[in-house]
């Protein structure tokens, strides 16, 4: 069987890597894939937005499964394409098409499926140009601080959170007059600041039935303590130790179910995962927001637990016969720890040699940013490669990524040295 993975991060490596291990033996493609998916299938020079290029080699390869990845091609309707297409249709893409995707595309949809389904969340409201009047009029309701969301996609870089009421008005004006993140603020959801502790659960659906995945923690700031920049995340650990049995039975009682359940009543037909980011205040789940695909890194430590085989499930859900399939986790921790390029999340640069990765055991290395050039692999991106471990503790994981990491190296490499700091 041959499978088309679209993505080029570490969660595709993780994908990839957890696939060659399926009984099945499956032959995988990556568009494009990195310098790691190289050695477990054949990486595919191609856009994965660029619908045309995916066809092409979808059946010169004889793709009989796709798997996307990022959001992009979600957002885009890779999965709707494939459907109107005569050679494509009968081909399974594992991914909601449009109408589902919408729950990631525009915060103001998200909210409303949210309201309309009882599912928990920060009150809100949303507003464009032509009523920043009375968006400015709404946050004088609001107490600090303040959040602010452009509707769109925006790289993770569409929210705001100001303490004082002036800048967050001068903030709404520039996002709606002067469009800060562009088209994806053209409508901005004001909301309610939920104050609690994040973490993310993660659910793979056929459009009926549902396996819940492990939860896991991402580290999202730059710096040490979580200080600086956000970045697209520098580590993460499952399962999340306050996320407790009684926590975990709301998360699907009042979040998971009626998920779900509204996709189905609002005709949406979803097969894929869904990623919930989630606030646990005093013990409660609130949504902060819905993806319609994996975490970075947090796939890095979420389905290395899964004992179960990915392909099974991957069959579940296009066949939606998920309930037959078996689904076991393992017990262990999993961490990771991303290594950056120096400068990143602001410019860095590209093409450093990474030395040593021959020497690193007992931990897996996902590739991210990194190809291959000559002989050598080098950085190719801001994020560059991510350090998973197992472990009977989380200490136990961490000292393995720990050691393993301090064995590779390339010029001006970057790391956080506290991730789980606060889970301790
Ligand atoms: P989002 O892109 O919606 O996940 O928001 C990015 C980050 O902003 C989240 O991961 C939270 O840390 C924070 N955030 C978003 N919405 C809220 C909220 N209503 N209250 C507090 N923090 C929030
Ligand atoms: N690590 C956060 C994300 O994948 O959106």
């Amino acid at each position: 069987m041959n499978i088309l993975i679209l993505g080029a991060g570490g969660r595709e490596h993780a994908f990839a890597l957890k696939l060659s291990q399926s009984n099945q033996k499956p032959t995988l493609f990556m568009a494009p894939g990195n310098a790691g998916t190289a050695k477990i299938a054949t990486n595919l020079p191609i856009d994965p937005v660029d619908f045309q290029a995916v066809k092409k080699e979808v059946l010169e390869n004889g793709i009989s499964m796709v798997i996307v990845g990022p959001e992009a091609p979600l957002v885009a309707g890779v999965h709707d394409y494939f459907l109107s297409d005569e050679d494509l249709k009968h081909i399974p893409v594992i991914g909601p098409k449009k109408d589902g995707a919408e729950l990631e595309g525009s915060k103001e949809f998200s909210k409303k499926f949210m309201k309309k389904h009882g599912v928990p969340t920060a009150a809100y409201e949303a507003f464009t140009k032509e009523t920043l009047a009375a968006g400015k009029t709404f946050l004088e309701t609001l107490k600090p601080p303040f959040v602010l969301k452009a509707d769109g996609l925006a790289g993770g870089k569409g929210v705001l959170i100001l303490e004082s009421l002036e800048e967050a008005k001068s903030e709404l004006e520039d996002m709606l007059t002067n469009q800060k993140f562009g088209e994806a603020s053209s409508k901005v959801v004001i909301e309610e600041y939920l104050d609690g502790i994040e973490l993310s659960v993660f659910v793979l659906t056929d459009g009926k039935s549902y396996k819940v995945l492990p939860s896991a923690k991402d580290y999202k700031r730059i710096g040490e303590g979580d200080k600086g920049l956000n970045t697209g995340g520098m580590g993460a650990i499952s399962p999340v130790p306050f996320a407790d049995e009684a926590f975990l039975a709301k998360v699907e009682e009042r979040v998971v179910k009626p998920t779900i359940d509204g996709l189905q009543k609002d005709g949406i037909d979803y097969r894929g995962f869904i990623f919930i980011g989630l606030m646990n205040i005093d013990g409660n789940p609130f949504v902060i927001e819905y993806n319609v695909r994996m975490g970075d890194p947090e796939t890095e430590v979420v389905i290395p637990r899964i004992q179960s085989d990915l392909l099974e499930l991957f069959q579940g859900v296009a066949t939606q016969t998920l309930h037959e399939k078996s689904f076991e986790l393992t017990d262990q921790t999993a961490t990771t720890v991303m290594v950056v390029a120096g400068g990143y999340p602001e410019a860095y640069e590209k093409g450093k040699i990474i030395k040593g990765l021959e020497s690193v055991e007992g931990t897996t290395v996902f590739h991210a940013g990194t190809t291959i050039s000559g002989e050598n692999i080098v950085t190719n991106g801001g994020r560059v490669m991510a350090f998973t471990s197992l472990g009977d503790t989380m200490e136990e994981a961490l000292q393995k990524s720990y050691n393993n990491l301090q064995k590779v190296c390339f010029e001006e490499m970057n790391f956080r040295t506290d991730i789980g700091f606060d889970l301790k």
